[in-house]
């Protein structure tokens, strides 16, 4: 008989390590709402209301996954103050990479001019605190830096006539430099999957379940039932918060900063909400970037230490959830002190 575990999920790792150097990679071209409506039969006041969107970065023809990773690595490297020398594996969270087969982080390490260790990690939306789970690992019991990107170019997996999916997401990059440091702490971690019912939000053809031959009709976009999504992302992202305060023996008024999957405000809000937690203390970029998926926390993190909300010593609370469905969250020191 197969045991049912009432938490079957990894929580209570906490890594001694901490992000070194944090860097973005947005493509130029903004796109508003719009300009979507001018295409589609929808509206700005429609958009904003259901979703707190105003804006989206938009890849521009030559753009794809591997070039905003890229840039956002480099960047990230450049705010560490390391070299690509220093970098001992690149991972790459992604659900839109350029190919089917590579996978994207061989490309992007290329492009950072390293051979070191590269591959991908899908876990989509949730594929960035995967990866600083996977990563921080790495990190603490290796010897060197470990490169996180966020990377997606979610516009091009899209139907540009689906106006219920194509006006949430955006393109974009985010990329974290882990280091070991033995005054950090990253974690605990609490992390989950439920593939019972993919259909809530998956491509539905065009992998090895049902291909799709040149000739034949299938679906390759990314198909969404938003109501379900939304009950879920809620749920799931609550319980995993809780969980990994719980594990850290922590309250929600310990937090000094929430940093949520930017899916729509709607559901950042009732995260707060249930989690009791000050809305004053959840940093929200979903206005400008729209849901950017695996590359919309790093993104966010970037944007909160710019503005000045990340102080040293902070406790942040990173949670986040998606198609799979697959959930994440951890907590981290910001900018640890040595007598912390
Ligand atoms: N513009 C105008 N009307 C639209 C649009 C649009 N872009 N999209 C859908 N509609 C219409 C629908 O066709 C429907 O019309 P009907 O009543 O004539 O059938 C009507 O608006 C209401 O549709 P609902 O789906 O009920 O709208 P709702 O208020 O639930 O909002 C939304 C939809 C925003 C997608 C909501 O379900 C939601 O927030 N879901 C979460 C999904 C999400 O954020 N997914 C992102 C990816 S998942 C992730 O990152 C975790």
């Amino acid at each position: 008989m197969t045991a049912t575990l009432e938490h079957p999920r990894t929580v209570g790792t906490v890594l001694p390590v901490r992000i070194a150097g944090l860097g973005v990679g947005l493509p130029a071209r903004i796109v508003t709402n719009d300009e979507l409506a001018a295409e589609l039969d929808t509206s700005d006041d429609w958009i904003r209301s259901r979703t707190g969107i105003a804006q989206r970065h938009v890849a521009a023809p030559h753009e794809a996954t591997s070039d905003l990773a890229a840039a956002a690595g480099k960047a990230a490297l450049a705010d560490a103050g390391l070299g690509i020398e220093d970098v001992t594996t690149v991972l790459v969270a992604t659900t839109s990479p350029d190919h089917r087969v590579p996978g994207t982080a061989p490309l992007v390490a290329a492009a950072l001019g390293t051979e070191v260790s590269a591959f991908d990690v899908n876990a989509a939306c949730s594929g960035f605190v995967t990866g600083l789970r996977v990563g921080g690992a790495l990190a603490a019991t290796g010897d060197g830096a470990v490169l996180v990107i966020g990377a997606e170019t979610m516009t091009r997996i899209v139907d540009p006539e689906d106006r219920a999916v194509r006006v949430l997401f955006g393109d974009g990059a985010g990329a974290a430099v882990l280091v070991p440091d033995e005054h950090a702490h990253l974690g605990p971690f609490d992390l989950g999957s439920d593939g019972l019912d993919p259909s809530m939000l998956w491509c539905p053809d065009g992998g090895t379940r049902t291909p799709i031959a040149p000739t034949a009709d299938g679906d390759p976009y990314l198909r969404m039932r938003g109501g379900d999504i939304y009950r879920h992302a809620v749920t799931r992202m609550v319980a995993s918060s809780r969980a990994v305060l719980d594990t850290a023996g922590l309250g929600v008024d310990d937090v000094d900063l929430l940093v949520g999957h930017q899916a729509n405000a709607r559901i950042l809000d009732a995260v707060v909400q249930r989690l009791g937690i000050d809305p004053d203390r959840s940093h929200v970029t979903v206005d400008v970037h729209a849901n950017t998926s695996a590359a919309s926390i790093p993104l966010a993190l970037a944007d909160a230490r710019d503005r000045g909300r990340l102080k040293p010593g902070a406790t942040v609370l990173l949670t986040a959830f998606g198609a799979g469905l697959t959930w994440a969250s951890c907590l981290l020191t910001w900018d640890p002190e040595e007598d912390a």
